[in-house]
């Protein structure tokens, strides 16, 4: 029995997984992993993506790693083409890197608006730019990105945050209506979920109201099998927006 898209025995997708040295990055990575694919983890930290790669080869998994930061467009292009050249294709790139330095319009933190801007804006669309290639020549991929529950409404000191990931869910429908049928697009959408995002968040107002809102958070697991559901659908159905939130998430 053959995948779909690749000809590989099914369950053999070769997977690249940006932001998979903490939170729902290393989760989707290890779900993937289980569910049978061949991933490749990227993110600058290496020390953290080889523990997490070595755990997923321990338990019987297939896993390399790629140190890249998602701001340097060339730096993507050359972890992508690295793939290809090892693996032969590259079938699914979940572009999940991300940052949330949340903080109120007025107190004028425009570096980390950058920040954001640069990472989960465009970080996204470096990814495109050294995968598109290969999926159009493939005739077959799927891009997943991980946009959040700020992609779909605003609330007090998200502006920029929830501007980069509107901009995400825009580009990712957009995408979607431009590529042939075999180069698939997900967008998922998570609500509070158990990572590092929140602790790199500079601005005393905004983290406080963190510790309260975080409360409900799920585990990343949640997400990353979201990821694996839409990766593991028949290369003819395309799974295109999922909101993944706790149950006792208001609003
Ligand atoms: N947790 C939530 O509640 C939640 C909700 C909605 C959406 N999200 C989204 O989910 C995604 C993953 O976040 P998370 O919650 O798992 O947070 P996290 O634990 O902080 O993970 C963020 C990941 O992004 C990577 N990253 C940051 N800057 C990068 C850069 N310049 N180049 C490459 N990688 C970079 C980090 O790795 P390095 O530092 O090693 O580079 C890390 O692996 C983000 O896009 C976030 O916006 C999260």
């Amino acid at each position: 029995m053959t995948d779909h898209e690749t000809d590989q025995p099914t369950g053999t997708k070769t997977v690249l997984v940006t932001g998979a040295s903490s939170g729902i990055g290393e989760a989707t990575a290890r779900e993937l992993a289980a569910a049978g694919h061949t991933v490749v983890l990227a993110a600058r930290r290496a020390d953290r993506l080889e523990r997490v790669a070595a755990d997923i080869t321990a338990a019987g998994g297939r896993a390399g790693t790629a140190v890249l930061d998602v701001t340097d467009a060339d730096a993507f292009r050359r972890v992508v083409d690295a793939v290809v050249a090892e693996h032969g294709h590259l079938d699914v790139l979940v572009a999940n890197s991300g940052v949330m330095l949340l903080s109120p319009m007025t107190s004028l933190l425009a570096d980390e608006w950058d920040r954001m801007v640069d990472v989960n804006v465009k970080g996204v669309l470096h990814g495109l730019a050294a995968a598109l290639p290969h999926f159009l020549r493939q005739g077959s991929g799927h891009v997943v990105t991980t946009a959040s529950i700020a992609a779909h409404s605003v609330v007090p000191t998200a502006a920029v945050y929830s501007a980069t990931k509107y901009a995400v869910r825009a580009l990712m429908e957009g995408l979607r209506q431009d590529l042939p049928a075999g180069v698939r697009t997900t967008t998922i959408s998570p609500g509070v979920v158990e990572s590092e995002l929140a602790t790199h968040i500079t601005d005393p107002t905004a983290s406080a109201g963190m510790d309260v809102y975080r409360r409900a958070a799920i585990p990343p697991a949640a997400i990353g099998r979201a990821v694996a559901y839409a990766v593991g659908e028949s290369a003819d159905v395309d799974v295109n927006e999922l909101v993944v939130r706790p149950a006792a998430q208001r609003p």
